[in-house]
């Protein structure tokens, strides 16, 4: 049986997609409802990262998990390896971030990222990182500005970020969930080459075929902006992030994916066209 956390989430949406058929899977989300359509096959677990019996219930059977956490600071992690721990799961596939690997990187969502991973390392589980660039799903949050005012408002317009698309990180996750050979290997995860905010731009305007233009928010304003939508600590980490980008830490592109998968990453473009009803 192959569980799924954040089953619900950008990423392990694209999990469950990609699940070969005839396996065992079970989705965790806190609220079962929100799972369209399951499989015939595939069961579907109402379970909390802050209730440590539903965590040990949802990884009853359970041979190899998909850990995905979103509380930044919180203890998701380590509940879900105690859990996995108490009732003996074999493999846990962690989704992490490529930042844990950048010293200057000392942001607070950086070193939870970097707590969690020291945690599964020590909790004596078969494990697997994946450490993904920026989502190119993260761009959905111009949707708003983009439908309202054709206006694409973001930080640094010309900082480069080797953004992923979360089906490539998807895929990769599939491939640690059910095949032999990846215990122990951490896989960073890029988009096939840097892209900044204003070829994003460029690129969305071409796909959806309208003219889009490029305003670059000043700290004040982009402080301002992220307060309206996370607690302060969360938007400052988010600010010391996109300082890195900007200063070019961000723009290495990492051949892991292309070398696990046999083919290239998918591009901007690609993740726009998928996208693009998204925007319109
Ligand atoms: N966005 C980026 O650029 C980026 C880059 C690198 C790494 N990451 C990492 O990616 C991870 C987030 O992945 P994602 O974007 O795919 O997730 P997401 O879309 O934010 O979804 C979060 C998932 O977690 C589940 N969840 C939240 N709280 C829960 C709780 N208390 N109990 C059980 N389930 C809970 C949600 O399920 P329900 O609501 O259905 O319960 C949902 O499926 C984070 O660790 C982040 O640091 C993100």
């Amino acid at each position: 049986m192959i569980l799924v956390t954040g089953a619900t989430g950008t990423v392990g949406r694209e999990v469950v997609r990609r699940l070969p058929a005839g396996l065992r899977v079970r989705l965790m989300t806190r609220d079962p409802a929100k799972v369209v359509a399951p499989g015939e096959e595939t069961q579907v677990v109402a379970a909390d990262y802050e209730d440590p019996r539903s965590l040990e219930c949802a990884l009853q059977g359970v041979s190899a998990a998909l850990v995905i956490t979103n509380r930044v600071g919180g203890d998701d992690d380590l509940r879900l390896f105690r859990a996995a721990q108490a009732v003996g799961v074999r493999r846990l596939v962690k989704l992490s971030a490529a930042a844990v690997l950048d010293p200057d990187a000392v942001d607070l969502i950086t070193r939870w990222q970097r707590t969690t991973e020291e945690l599964l390392l020590a909790s004596g589980i078969e494990w697997t990182l994946l450490r993904p660039r920026a989502f190119m799903s993260n761009t959905l949050s111009w949707a708003g500005s983009i439908r309202s005012d054709r206006v694409v408002r973001a930080q640094y317009g010309a900082s480069a970020n080797a953004c992923v698309d979360p089906r490539d990180i998807a895929e990769v996750a599939v491939r640690a969930l059910t095949e032999e050979g990846h215990a122990g290997k951490a896989y960073t995860l890029t988009g096939p080459e840097p892209i900044t905010p204003a070829e994003q731009t460029e690129q969305l305007a071409q796909v959806l075929g309208v003219p889009l233009r490029f305003e670059e928010l000043s700290l004040e304003q982009a402080r301002a902006g992220l307060l309206e939508r996370y607690p302060e600590p969360i938007a400052e980490a988010l600010l010391g992030s996109a300082r890195r980008q900007e200063a070019g830490a961000k723009a290495a592109v990492d051949g892991t994916m292309c070398s696990l998968t046999g083919r290239a990453a998918l591009t901007f473009r690609d993740w726009a066209r998928g996208n693009r009803t998204a925007f319109t």
